[in-house]
């Protein structure tokens, strides 16, 4: 069950536009080279739920899409379960990202995509019955997404991902566009389920309660070239409330901090 492990990952875009002309100064950068991952180093354990928090545009979803094999052109070692990853896999692997639902396509045939292999029809219905009441869609099975909410969209979404059933979960942002009761919400939900279900959970947000609230783990990148600021274990007991725990508080305010903030608030 999705145990990673990163090595020395670097990351550097090739960036065409930004040649140098003349006039700039020529000292400056003027490399095609963006570096984005300078030497990250971190090891998520088997069915942890890990957040990991970062300025915007530090490489956050870069790092999300190269451990979920969706990029490959990296320097540094990538294993899942002690395997280098080769390409994204939906047998062990599915990133779950918002507005990845197929408008043409209703609940039922969105959250049953993944299981196109299984030909046993009444198992396959079966597993997609599953997810969705997991999610509490039922009654909407047969609505496309432009006919469900925010809210119901990203349940579409997180049982299209649980139904492939795979090892590890990778959510990008998973609640951004949310108003905050479906937010809250959704973020529970996704606590349970990972309680529930004990995958390896790793969530791109840049929301610091979030990460507090629901990981077992949370990492915090530096600003580009992004390397690994803090990996700090969450032993906190659940439901989790910063008021009430101060040492809860305490990191609380660290990472608001660290993020470039003074007053948490
Ligand atoms: N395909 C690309 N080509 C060139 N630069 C890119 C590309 N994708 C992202 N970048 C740059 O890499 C940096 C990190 O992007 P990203 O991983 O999306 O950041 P985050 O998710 O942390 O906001 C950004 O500065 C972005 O402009
Ligand atoms: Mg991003």
């Amino acid at each position: 069950m999705g145990h990673i492990v990163i090595e020395n990952l670097r990351k550097e875009y090739i960036d065409r536009r930004r040649r140098r002309r003349s006039g700039d100064d020529p000292d400056a950068c003027t490399g095609d080279c963006v570096l984005v991952l300078d030497d990250i180093n971190l090891e998520f354990g088997e069915g942890e739920m890990v957040c990991i928090l970062g300025p915007s545009g530090c490489g956050k979803s870069t790092m999300l899409r190269i451990m979920a094999g969706f990029d490959r052109a990296f320097s540094g070692n990538i294993t899942i379960n002690g395997r280098k990853i080769t390409g994204p896999s939906s047998d062990n692997i599915f990133v779950f990202q918002h507005t990845a639902l197929l408008p043409w396509m209703t609940v039922r045939e969105n959250v049953g995509l993944g299981l196109r292999g299984l030909k046993n029809e009444e198992e396959r219905d079966a597993r997609i019955h599953e997810y969705i009441e997991m999610v509490e869609l039922e009654g909407f099975e047969e609505r496309y997404p432009y006919q469900l909410s925010g809210g119901m969209l990203r349940r579409a979404e997180l049982a299209r991902a649980l139904a492939v059933n795979p090892d590890t979960l990778f959510m990008d942002e998973p609640f951004t566009g949310l108003d905050f009761l479906t937010h809250m919400k959704m973020r529970e939900e996704v606590v349970n389920m990972h309680l529930f279900l004990g995958k390896t959970t790793i969530v791109v947000t840049h929301d610091i309660d979030d990460a507090l609230m629901m990981g077992d783990r949370v990492v915090i990148l530096s600003g580009r070239p992004a390397n690994v600021k803090m990996s700090q274990k969450l032993d906190f007991p659940r439901p989790r409330d910063f008021r009430e725990n101060p040492e809860l508080g305490e990191l609380r305010n660290e990472v608001f901090f660290m993020l470039g903030v003074n007053y948490a608030i």
